[in-house]
C-alpha cells in the first residue's frame, strides 16, 4: 500500500522554524515505522535525521510522536495506523531539537542521573555478585525493563505545567533502587523523592503508563512511593 508519512523538520543551522514535509512510502502491514522511515532516508532523502539502533524495542532510541502518541519507530507496525490517512511523525514534545527527530536527551538523563540509578552498599564491594531472592528480585522486576526511552516523560501532561517535575521516568528509576534489596539507601532515596518536584507533581493522568514501550505501571509506582512517604515522612510537597 502507498502511504504518506508527513514528518516535521528541523535543522538549527539553516531553517528558522520547523515545517512539514510528505513523502510517500510503499509499504506492507507488517512492516514497522522505522522500516518506512529507513526507506525514506536510503531511497528518498538522506538529509532525514532520526535516531535508531536495535530496531527491536531495546535500546530506546527511536522514541518519537507518531500521530500524536510518543512511542518507538521500532515497535510501531504501519497496520496499526490502519485507516489513517497519513501518518505523522513528531519529535518528542518537550525535549529540545537537534534536528529533525532527534531531541537532547542531557537534561532528561540528568534528571535520571539525580536519582542515584545504582546499587550503594555499606559494606565493601563483595568478591561475587550479591544474589537477591526471587521474591526480592519481584518487587523491581517491572522497573528494570526500562530502556530510557523518554516517551512517558514527554506524553506526561504535567511537565508541560511544571518544567521543574523530575519525570515519570525518573520516578521508575527511583523506585527500582528504593526496592532494591541489596541496596542500603532507603532512608535518603526516600526523601529525596519527597521533595517538592519529585513524586508529588504527578497528577495521576495515566499517559505515561499508556505510551510505556515495555509495559512497566509507571503511575502505580509513583503511587506506591507516595504512599511510602506518606507512612515514613511527613509528606513536603503534597
Ligand atoms: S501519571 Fe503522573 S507521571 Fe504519569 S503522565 Fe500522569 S502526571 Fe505524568
Ligand atoms: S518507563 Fe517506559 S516509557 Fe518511560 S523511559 Fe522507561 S521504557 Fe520508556
Ligand atoms: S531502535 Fe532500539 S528501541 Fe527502537
Amino acid at each position: 500500500m502507498l502511504l504518506q508519512f508527513k514528518i516535521l523538520r528541523f535543522d538549527p543551522e539553516a531553517d528558522k522554524e520547523s515545517y512539514y514535509r510528505t513523502y510517500s512510502v510503499e509499504a506492507r502491514p507488517e512492516e514497522r515505522i522505522l522500516d518506512c522511515l529507513n526507506r525514506i532516508k536510503w531511497e528518498q532523502d538522506g538529509t532525514l535525521a532520526y535516531r535508531m539502533s536495535c530496531a527491536h524495542g531495546v535500546c530506546g532510541s527511536d522514541g518519537m510522536r507518531i500521530n500524536g502518541v510518543c512511542a518507538l519507530a521500532c515497535q510501531k507496525l504501519v497496520k496499526d495506523y490502519a485507516g489513517a490517512e497519513e501518518i505523522t511523525l513528531e519529535p518528542l514534545p518537550f525535549f529540545q531539537v537537534r534536528k529533525d527527530l532527534i531531541v537532547d536527551m542531557d537534561d532528561f538523563l540528568a534528571r535520571v542521573r539525580s536519582m542515584q540509578p545504582f546499587l550503594i552498599r555499606n559494606d565493601a564491594p563483595p568478591e561475587k555478585e550479591t544474589l537477591q531472592s526471587p521474591e526480592d528480585h519481584r518487587k523491581v522486576e517491572d522497573a528494570i525493563r526500562c530502556i530510557l526511552c523518554a516517551c512517558c516523560t514527554s506524553a506526561c501532561p504535567v511537565m508541560a505545567q511544571n518544567p521543574d517535575y523530575v519525570g515519570p521516568a525518573a520516578l521508575v528509576w527511583a523506585y527500582r533502587y528504593l526496592y532494591d534489596s541489596r541496596d542500603d539507601r532507603f532512608s535518603e532515596r526516600l526523601e529525596k523523592l519527597n521533595e517538592p518536584n519529585s513524586v508529588w507533581p504527578c497528577a495521576n493522568h495515566f499517559e505515561c503508563t499508556r505510551v510505556c514501550p515495555k509495559s512497566i505501571p509507571v503511575t502505580k509506582s509513583i503511587n506506591f512511593m507516595k504512599r511510602e512517604i506518606k507512612k515514613r515522612l511527613p509528606p513536603a510537597g503534597e
